[in-house]
């Protein structure tokens, strides 16, 4: 089922996106070589506290952390812990935050420090086919039309759409129906409407679509080892257009 958002309840979803961005710009900020993922978590978890909201991913489905920090070939949820971050890494940070009953969602891939121009790319077309996909959230467009957003400037750029793993719907829970998917056909899926509060959240690979899953249970790499970014905002689609909750 999936539960529309009244503008009030819309608000109340800002309110709890706007934390989301908030901590990912600061964490931003703090990344850099020598320090570790638990460094950047340790941040995360003081900065939602202060705000008074609660980190959404701990304990959820056993989630040990407030964050998920996936470096280079980790496409998402890397568990925060020793490693350090090194000159030429990306890391995709991932959070959520429940303020007041809603959940908001947000992803960013961060250079660390000086980055190879082909990884460089990779991060900035990431980034690119999220904006193309957020464009598509509007009354009566598909959900085939927010995949295809993605997928087309993806691989016109020779990338890859990862297929395991998919946006959703978010509300008071971080995941309502419907999936996302960050590949489709234009014109085809669901149809969105006013009051649709959706996650959309593109991992793109350097090399093959295909994950695989750690033996921690939770680090999706990519089966090749080549790198991946991932960036995901939280969106509502109202009369006006798409508003970017998580956008600060
Ligand atoms: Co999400």
């Amino acid at each position: 089922m999936i539960i529309l958002k009244s503008r009030d309840e819309i608000r109340k979803m800002a309110l709890a996106s706007r934390i989301v961005g908030e901590v990912l710009l600061k964490l931003k900020e703090a990344t850099a070589p020598g320090i570790t993922t638990d460094d950047l978590n340790r941040m995360a978890d003081e900065m939602i506290r202060q705000k008074k909201g609660v980190p959404t991913f701990i304990g959820y489905r056993g989630y040990p952390k407030a964050l998920c920090t996936s470096v280079n070939e980790e496409v998402v949820h890397g568990i925060p812990g020793k490693r350090v971050l090194k000159e030429g890494d990306i890391i995709g940070i991932d959070l959520g935050v429940t303020f007041e009953g809603f959940v908001g969602d947000s992803a960013i891939t961060v250079l660390v420090g000086k980055v190879s121009a082909e990884v460089e790319r990779l991060v900035r077309v990431t980034a690119e086919s999220l904006d193309r996909a957020i464009e598509m959230v509007r009354v009566d467009a598909r959900l085939g039309d927010v995949g295809f957003a993605v997928q087309s400037h993806a691989e016109a750029n020779g990338f890859s759409v990862v297929r395991d793993f998919v946006g959703h719907g978010i509300g008071r829970n971080m995941h309502e129906e419907p999936q996302v998917p960050n590949f489709g056909k234009p014109g085809t899926g669901l149809r969105i409407q006013e009051g649709m509060v959706l996650a959309i959240e593109p991992m793109v690979n350097m090399g093959t679509w295909e994950t695989e899953i750690l033996k921690d249970g939770w680090t999706v790499v990519t089966k090749d080892r080549k790198w991946s970014a991932h960036f995901e905002h939280t969106v509502a689609c109202t009369a006006e257009g798409p508003i970017v909750l998580t956008r600060v």
